[in-house]
């Protein structure tokens, strides 16, 4: 299919669209990669949030990081109606907590087949693979993925074979839904690779950095489409900000 025809699932960000042609090529993984406070959770709600005002589609927001009052909070600095779009059940909000060892992938799933979102965030990707690993090492009930992978696979047990394990796992998990998916993740300050992890960038469809420097007393924000599969993309650096509105490109 030529990309002209993909399905697409719209950010709602002008300028973002546009540079991707249309929109997130439909049931893509993207990360959205950046250091703290670059607006990672902002841009995640945003795109959850749009698409259920613009476009009436549902979508579903799994939290590591913020519970769900602290969400409400965040939406409520932009005045994004969080609890009336959970009210018309276009949009539900879940926090997951990575330290009460449950089965993150059982719990998803579970959240998928009910819910039937078109849209889905997991912010962080960092936090869950973290919480996973350390469960695995432990052996709790909490991942069960690591022993699939031993027992599919002789080689010894190092932190990036396993590593790769929760993330092949969990992509392939996501990727079944064909929901369009957005995770974000800590981008390193070494600039060697473009997730926290360092393998992610490659089983992902797409990859958006988020970059903040300070210039004088303000911010100078930029965002750059890294990578994103089935579609072309604008290039370069695009200059951001973060408003009232929420993000928003120049
Ligand atoms: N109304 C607003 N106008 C301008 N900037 C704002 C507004 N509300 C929040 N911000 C800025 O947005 C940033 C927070 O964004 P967000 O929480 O999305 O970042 P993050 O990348 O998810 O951070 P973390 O790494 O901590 O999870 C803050 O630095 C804050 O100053
Ligand atoms: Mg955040």
């Amino acid at each position: 299919m030529a990309y002209e025809e993909l399905p697409r699932v719209k950010i709602g960000v002008q300028g973002l669209d546009k540079a991707l042609n249309g929109g997130l090529p439909s049931g893509n993984i993207v990360l959205i990669s950046g250091g703290a406070g670059t607006g990672k959770s902002t841009f995640a709600l945003q795109y959850i949030i749009n698409g259920a005002t613009l476009f009436g589609e549902r979508g579903l927001y799994i939290s590591t990081e913020q519970n769900k009052e602290e969400l409400y909070r965040q939406a409520a600095c932009f005045k994004w109606p969080l609890l009336e779009l959970e009210q018309k059940n276009l949009l539900k909000v879940v926090y997951f907590d990575v330290m009460q060892g449950d089965s993150f992938i059982e719990k998803m799933n579970a959240l998928v087949m009910s819910f039937e979102p078109k849209r889905m965030v997991i912010d962080s990707l960092t936090t869950l693979t973290d919480a996973l690993m350390v469960s695995s090492m432990t052996d709790e009930k909490g991942f069960s993925m690591v022993q699939i992978a031993d027992t599919v696979s002789p080689v010894p047990r190092t932190d990036q074979i396993m590593t790769k394990s929760i993330l092949y796992k969990l992509f392939k998990e996501i990727k079944k839904f064909k929901v369009t998916t957005v995770m974000t993740s800590e981008l390193p300050e070494d600039g060697k690779t473009l997730s926290a992890d360092g393998v992610s960038e490659f089983i992902a469809d797409g990859v958006i950095t988020l970059k903040s420097m300070t210039v004088g007393d303000s911010n100078s924000r930029n965002l750059e489409l890294k990578k994103m599969r089935y579609t072309p993309v604008e290039g370069g650096l695009k200059s951001y900000e973060i408003t009232a509105s929420g993000i928003t490109l120049e």
